[in-house]
């Protein structure tokens, strides 16, 4: 028996076909049942006639959502079948029976949060993970074409590099370690032997915000490039994300079109510029047009990001924060003092931070002084600083939030909901 998807066997749209799948609904009366089998590509209704399964009419008629069931029949179009066809059933076996299905309409975010397991099937999450992946595929795509080569690092680091109040402590045997904030110190490393390297891997932070666009285990895509200054790397992301984003829009418009998110919208916010300004005029802007005081020196909050964001119709980047602020290894604007190299990227909506990158620091004695400023040992970090000592070049490099670019091209009230299992501070199981 040859098994069709579904999709395939709509494609056919007539005579014969046989499919598999599971059983995402099902009706009927003492005559007739009605099945809606779901599988991967889509779903579609099976009609099972009473007068034709007289024998096994019992089994039919206990036939519960999430059956997996296998199905032989004649295919047709049917207007009022929710996918537009319908399958008289000839033959069918049942797989694997299902208990009574937990998840029904209508139960809460948590509810379905710990049946993640069960909850991956509905319609929703097989469209955010269809896009999620498409989007992965389309990144290295891009990689490879922009002549890229892809660097594996250990996940289990011997310093913090983000910040040490969010890194995991893991126990090594007798030592300690910690779980990686990022793949960029290891990164720079290998700039020195391949100059243009990017990575996605799991990342760490131990966030004791309960917020809707924080994890503690997330996908970061970083890039790291030698030679290259500040402007260079914000184009570079632009066009990263346009070129995934425009992908992913192209590849799945249903998809989008199930979470509410118009695909076309998406491709013509490709085709924009996205501006650039700096931290300083982002203040400004608040102030001016929101009303808002910010003081230099400070982080934008989540209102503020917002605030900027709603001010446009793309992705904007915000460069030179104050680098008092900023990460042990963003270089100073030679010009401008307080100011960093650095830049993050807010989405439009949302407002989230989808990017966070910067030049990387030459200077191994204003490194070590902001390290031992954050209670940390600079002479941990030596591997780090040796790459300053061995024909230190110019470079820069950015980190893509994965979670984060999902949660808002799907549209998605929380950030959970784009990653098959998430896990933050409240959340490790399933
Ligand atoms: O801005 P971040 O902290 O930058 C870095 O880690 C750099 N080392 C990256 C680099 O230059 N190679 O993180 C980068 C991005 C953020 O802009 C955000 O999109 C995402 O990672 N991110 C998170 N996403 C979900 N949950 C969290 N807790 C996140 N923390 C950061
Ligand atoms: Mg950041």
């Amino acid at each position: 028996m040859k098994y069709k998807s579904i999709k395939d066997a709509m494609d056919k749209g007539k005579g014969e076909v046989s499919i598999r799948g599971w059983v995402y609904r099902e009706r009927g009366s003492n005559k007739i049942k009605f099945i809606v089998l779901r599988d991967s590509t889509n779903i579609i209704q099976c009609v099972l006639k009473k007068d034709y399964f007289k024998k096994s009419w019992s089994e039919i008629d206990g036939i519960q959502i999430e059956t997996s069931m296998k199905i032989t029949g004649i295919i047709k179009k049917d207007k009022r079948a929710p996918s537009g066809y319908e399958v008289v059933v000839k033959k069918y076996v049942v797989v694997g029976s299902s208990d009574s299905f937990p998840i029904t309409k209508g139960q809460s975010a948590e509810f379905l949060l710990d049946n993640r397991h069960l909850w991956l099937r509905s319609r929703k999450m097989t469209a955010v993970m269809k896009i999620r992946s498409t989007y992965s595929q389309a990144r290295e795509e891009f990689f490879k074409k922009e002549g890229f080569w892809r660097f594996d690092t250990p996940v289990l680091q011997p310093t913090q590099s983000e910040g040490g109040s969010t890194v995991f402590e893991v126990k090594y045997y007798k030592q300690k370690t910690y779980l990686a904030q990022t793949w960029q110190l290891y990164g720079e490393a290998a700039i020195f032997a391949l100059e243009k390297v990017y990575n996605s891997g799991p990342t760490f932070r131990a966030e004791k915000s309960k917020t809707s666009r924080h994890l503690s285990e997330f996908w970061m895509v970083e890039t790291e490039v030698a030679w290259w200054r500040l402007k260079d790397i914000t184009e570079f992301a632009k066009k990263e994300l346009k070129y995934c984003i425009k992908k992913v829009a192209e590849k799945c418009p249903e998809e989008f079109k199930l979470l509410g998110r118009d695909p076309k919208e998406l491709i013509a916010m490709t085709k924009k510029s996205w501006p650039t300004i700096k931290y300083r005029k982002a203040l400004k802007m608040l102030k001016e047009k929101a009303g808002m005081n910010v003081k230099f020196g400070k982080d934008l909050r989540t209102i503020e990001e917002e605030t900027i964001a709603k001010m446009y119709d793309t992705p904007v980047v915000v460069t030179h924060y104050p680098q008092e602020i900023m990460a042990f290894y963003k270089p100073r604007d030679p010009e401008f003092h307080d100011e960093a190299l650095c830049f993050d990227m807010l989405c439009p909506e949302v407002g989230l931070e989808i990017v966070g990158g910067s030049e990387r620091s030459l200077d191994i004695k204003e490194m070590s002084e902001n390290l031992n400023r954050g209670g940390e040992n600079p002479k941990d970090y030596k591997f780090y600083f040796d790459l300053r000592k061995y024909g230190g070049v110019p470079h820069s490099g950015y980190g893509v939030g994965l979670e984060r670019v999902i949660q808002w091209i799907c549209k998605l009230d929380n950030i959970k909901d784009a990653i098959g299992f998430p896990r933050t501070m409240l959340r490790w199981k399933p």
